[in-house]
């Protein structure tokens, strides 16, 4: 495979794999859980320009970097630029890697008010904002985009060129456009001609769910990089297993019930850390779904674990469940129905 270098600041990095920012599913524990499978290049939730400047404490607290996920970049949005500048030099302050610049959040109330996606509306604009927020920090700044407005209004050969031209170091291209959401097969054809006009690193993102996925994308695109969002939720060993793919020619490593068990549970405690459990154990119920998918009677221990408010219930419970799976598995019944 040709050696994909992204080179950024006093980061280097071949061949990456990095995990996408993701609001509400990225925060310290989840980072640290992907980390440990192999993901190379982390980011936080995005964090809001104004948000940040009216010093709410909420905002500010997604900006919290634990030693072990370096590197790392902050992900900032918002649609002024002045803000977005002083929302940086607040970010640089707790001295991630980079900073990122959100140009590819769909969300309407965002989109709409000209930031996020909305900055592929007005392209001197989304210049003038990365020139700005360079100006502002001496980190390295990189751009996370789509390829347009729309399907009909595809800009982003034209975007990478002004956002290099505006001192960016990298872009990410999320392949499909705003109107698409996150769903359609993604554009991965633009990613060659991006490449083409600009020499800044450029990285694929959108539908990158399963290895094979990131392989395919590899030999068919110039990509320097690739970034996983949504197939790393409730399987954060896709790092791993991509890893191994590009490696080895295949995934050697076994996501059975034991793994899965152990990583979910994993993840809560790393949680509980960091929020505290009762906010942590709220928050997790959205990834059982993910963590125990195609798992024997699954469907009926979710529903148990949903309800459940006290982590060592929650952990018995599940390794209650776990010791079931083995025993059964064991005995030569199927217990992932996956497989
Ligand atoms: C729950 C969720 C939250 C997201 N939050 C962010 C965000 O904070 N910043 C961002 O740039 N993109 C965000 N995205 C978009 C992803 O980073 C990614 O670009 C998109 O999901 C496409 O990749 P995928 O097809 O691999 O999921 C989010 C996506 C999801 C599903």
């Amino acid at each position: 495979m040709k050696e994909r270098i992204f080179d950024i600041g006093t980061v280097r990095l071949k061949n990456h794999l990095s995990l996408a920012p993701m609001e509400d599913v990225t925060d310290p524990s989840f980072r640290a859980i992907c980390k440990e499978f192999g993901a190379d290049l982390l980011y936080t939730e995005f964090v809001n320009a104004e948000g940040l400047i009216r010093k709410d404490e909420r905002t500010a607290k997604k900006m919290a970097i634990a030693p072990e996920e370096r590197p790392v970049g902050v992900q900032i949005y918002g649609e002024r630029i002045e803000a977005m500048a002083e929302a940086a030099r607040m970010a640089e302050e707790r001295e991630p890697e980079f900073i990122d610049i959100n140009a590819g959040c769909w969300v309407k109330k965002i989109a709409r008010r000209g930031a996020g996606a909305g900055l592929l509306r007005d392209l001197p604009y989304m210049q003038r904002m990365v020139e700005e927020v360079v100006r502002a920090v001496q980190l390295p700044v990189t751009v996370k985009t789509r390829i347009g407005w729309d399907r009909s209004e595809i800009n982003i050969v034209e975007a990478a060129k002004r956002v290099e031209e505006a001192g960016a170091r990298a872009i990410v291209v999320h392949c499909r456009a705003r109107s698409m959401g996150h769903s359609g097969e993604p554009l991965y054809e633009w990613i060659d001609p991006v490449k083409e006009a600009v020499s800044i690193p450029v990285v694929v993102n959108g539908g990158l769910f399963e290895p094979e996925d990131v392989r395919r994308v590899f030999e068919e695109t110039s990509a320097d990089g690739a970034m996983i969002a949504r197939g790393a939720i409730g399987r954060p060993w896709v790092f791993r297993e991509i890893k191994q793919l590009l490696a080895e020619g295949r995934v050697s490593l076994d996501a059975d019930e034991t793994l899965r068990i152990d990583t979910c549970l994993d993840h809560l405690k790393r949680a509980v850390e960091v929020k505290g459990e009762r906010r942590a154990i709220l928050e997790h119920r959205k990834y059982y779904a993910g963590y125990l998918k195609g798992l024997r009677d699954s469907s009926l221990v979710r529903r148990e674990l949903v309800v459940m408010n006290d982590l060592a219930e929650i952990e018995d419970a599940l390794r209650d469940y776990q010791r079931r799976l083995v025993n059964l598995a064991i005995a030569g019944y199927v217990v992932d129905h996956r497989r």
